[in-house]
């Protein structure tokens, strides 16, 4: 028997997320395997926004928090996955798991990291990376010249958005909530950044770009996706990733509604869920490595030390705490 940690989903969650949402509890994992099975111990774990919406449908309280992880097999029946060997399993908020080929929990396809840090697997080169390269470039189609704007830029997703629209000869305006935020995002290349808290938001685009947006890529919803709308140029593209700035509230956002815009602007917004192009992730996963390796994209992780850290760097997700990917280590 290995002694295993699993946080668990104490209460429902209630408007803002608390550390008193979850409990740590201790399980007995069996170290006896039967054939074709093998025994993991995590590595890095990753706490991710939508963790906080899917808690909707799908985890009652008593159930493991779900999420991806890094591991390392440490006891193998299975000839595939020797000991030693790591994979990037959907094992959730736990250090142990007992895994087989059968298709649960998801074991999803390591990237070729190279020489690359394991924990990027959850980020940079992961679902955030992934969501960055495909939703910015599939549904914004971004071209030389063009001006891009980019809100919760200075996390995993949108630090990443900024630097590809870089790569892609883009102007690039970003906006987050600190000011040592911006002052990374500029030093990532992004050409003009503002501290979202400090100014009126309308006035803030329109001195960053005068002329208004090409592609959107918005994190955070409600009122700043109904301001940002107000200052897209005609036939703009706008990529609906995230809605972070509403999934703590009891109730819709009601606010402003910019239909009228949208029509009168012709424009095109859609919203995307990433796995939509998991078949096509090896490809982004190429081109992140290869960026990195070119020093055109660089990435940050915010990292805790220990499962303990869990709700803590969840949390952070909602009070802006991390900067670039929250990563747990063991
Ligand atoms: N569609 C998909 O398939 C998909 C996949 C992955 C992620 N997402 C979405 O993408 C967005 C970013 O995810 P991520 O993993 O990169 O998270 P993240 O940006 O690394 O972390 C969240 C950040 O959002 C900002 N934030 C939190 N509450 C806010 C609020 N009320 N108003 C404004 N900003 C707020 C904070 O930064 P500041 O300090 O700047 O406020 C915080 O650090 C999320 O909305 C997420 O749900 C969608």
């Amino acid at each position: 028997m290995v002694k295993g940690k699993v946080w668990t989903l104490k209460t429902k969650f209630d408007g803002k997320v608390q550390k008193s949402n979850f409990a740590l509890v201790e399980e007995e994992v069996s170290d006896t395997l039967k054939d074709g099975e093998y025994l993991t111990e995590a590595l890095h774990w990753t706490v991710d926004p939508y963790m906080r919406t899917s808690e909707l449908g799908r985890v009652e309280p008593g159930q493991c928090m779900p999420g991806e992880q890094i591991a390392k097999v440490i006891a193998s029946k299975n000839s595939n996955h020797p000991v030693g060997s790591i994979v990037r399993v959907y094992a959730g908020w736990r250090t142990h798991t007992i895994l087989s080929n059968e298709p649960s929990p998801r074991v999803i396809k390591m990237p070729e990291m190279g020489d690359l840090p394991l924990s990027l697997a959850l980020g940079t080169m992961g679902m955030p990376g992934m969501t960055a390269y495909f939703g910015f470039l599939e549904i914004c189609q971004p071209k030389e010249g063009e001006t891009v704007l980019v809100n919760g830029a200075a996390g995993a997703v949108g630090s990443l958005v900024g630097q590809i629209a870089k790569i892609k000869g883009c102007k690039v305006v970003g906006c987050a909530g600190t000011d040592a935020k911006c002052k990374w995002l500029k030093e990532l290349g992004f050409d003009e950044v503002f501290n979202y808290k400090k100014v009126d938001l309308s006035e803030a685009l329109k001195a960053a770009a005068p002329d208004g947006f090409d592609c959107f890529f918005d994190n955070i919803g409600a009122d700043f996706t109904a301001t940002a709308l107000k200052h897209m140029k005609t036939f703009g593209r706008v990529s609906i990733c995230g809605q972070i700035s509403a999934y703590n509230n009891k109730e819709p956002p009601k606010g402003d509604y910019p239909f009228m815009f949208i029509l009168g602007k012709q424009l095109k917004i859609e919203g995307f869920i990433v796995m939509r192009w998991l078949q096509r992730w090896a490809e982004g996963e190429k081109a992140m490595a290869q960026w990195i390796k070119e020093g055109k994209i660089k990435y940050k992780e915010t990292i805790y030390k220990g499962i303990e850290k869990m709700p803590e760097a969840f949390t952070g997700l909602f009070d802006g705490a991390n900067t670039g990917k929250a990563i747990i280590s063991a």
